[in-house]
């Protein structure tokens, strides 16, 4: 049974489907007919990071307005409930992560144009929907973690290059589900084609050192044990594990190195979380109010500084844990150029057998 976390800030619960589907239609209804709803705003929201509680705390401090959040960690069913809800949804903001999640929103005619001045003079251009729908609110890059003994880092260099023989046995990576991966893939089709893509996935489900299971940091834990050498991660959970004060993941990160690939070429592959006000909302102008306020240096610099990301605003930088990455070159093509091809990436990764 699927857990929705919907929670007004003050009072959280967890539900169970039926209730907070209950939940959600009375809420409409309210927002509907009362315009002391009006400073309230409804976020849904698949991130799921720590960090933001503590965001919405500071809007709700700044400006009066009180966020209703709607957690749900699986952003293919938090859609679903959007579609669902259709014309009554009481949803204001939807919260992605991922580009492949953002422009599938997209295509489902989701979102409304964010119309702000603010997002298209912070965020650059290749981090922004062309037609205005979606903005990214922080960047992050799918690395390589690999083991300091048994990896030396001049036998790292591609993506591409983990499928050569050598690494039989030695790749760990999470499922093809994943949306993390869906997007690697589509980004290995916008760099080459789709047979290449499909040469490259089933070249790494061979090279694999088990099925894939667990989420990224569950990979890089695999490294430092032994089950594998190289493991394919998003940067801010290693990060997160460099800056851990426990000693179990102390014991981790002394194991083991990132490695940013494709140095030589287009750069390491990145991706997003992003935004979007959600097409009908009912809080329209304090959405895009919330959305310029997640592009601010504060709330930038906690995303850095807290969770480990790259920030959008130019102006905010890395965490010290990131800035020790030194200066990698990070893929420049616009992520809409590559998230157009995220369904075929799901086809080629199933052809592929990849898990
Ligand atoms: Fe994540």
């Amino acid at each position: 049974m699927a857990f929705f976390r919907f929670t007004r800030s003050k009072h959280r619960k967890l539900i169970n489907f039926t209730a907070a589907h209950l939940m959600a239609v009375l809420f409409a209804l309210l927002a509907g007919t009362s315009s002391a709803w009006a400073a309230e705003l409804n976020v849904y929201t698949s991130r799921h990071y720590k960090v933001d509680e503590k965001v919405n705390k500071l809007f709700e401090e700044k400006t009066g307005v009180t966020v209703n959040k709607l957690f749900v960690k699986n952003a293919t069913q938090l859609m679903e409930r959007l579609k669902l809800e259709g014309k009554s949804s009481p949803a204001d903001v939807l919260i992605l992560t991922d580009v492949g999640n953002l422009v599938r929103a997209q295509e489902s005619q989701l979102f409304q144009p964010l119309k702000s001045k603010i997002v298209t003079e912070t965020v650059p251009q290749r981090f922004r929907d062309s037609q205005d729908l979606w903005t990214a609110l922080s960047v992050r890059a799918r690395i390589l973690v690999y083991h300091k003994d048994r990896v030396k880092p001049s036998e790292l260099s591609s993506y591409e290059s983990l499928v050569d023989p050598k690494w039989k046995g030695r790749l760990l990576v999470r499922s093809s589900t994943n949306i993390y991966n869906q997007s690697l893939v589509a980004s290995l089709i916008k760099a080459s084609t789709v047979e290449d893509a499909l040469t490259w996935s089933r070249g790494i489900v061979a090279n694999m050192a088990r099925k894939p299971e667990g989420g990224d940091t569950d990979q890089i834990r695999a490294v430092s044990r032994g089950v594998g050498d190289v493991a394919i991660v998003n940067s801010y959970y290693y990060a997160r594990l460099a800056a851990s004060n426990k000693a179990k993941d102390k014991a981790v990160v002394k194991t083991v190195k990132p490695f940013f690939p494709n140095q030589a070429g287009r750069g390491t592959h990145v991706n997003i979380s992003g935004a979007g006000i959600v097409k009908g909302a009912k809080n329209t102008d304090q959405a895009r109010q919330y959305i310029e306020f997640l592009l601010t240096q504060e709330v930038q610099s906690l995303y850095s500084l807290e969770n480990f990301e790259y920030a959008v605003h130019p102006q905010v930088k890395a965490s010290p844990q990131v800035q020790s990455f030194g200066d990698p070159k990070l893929d420049q093509t616009p992520l809409s150029k590559f998230a157009t091809h995220s369904s075929l990436a799901v086809k080629t990764l199933e052809k592929s057998g990849w898990r």
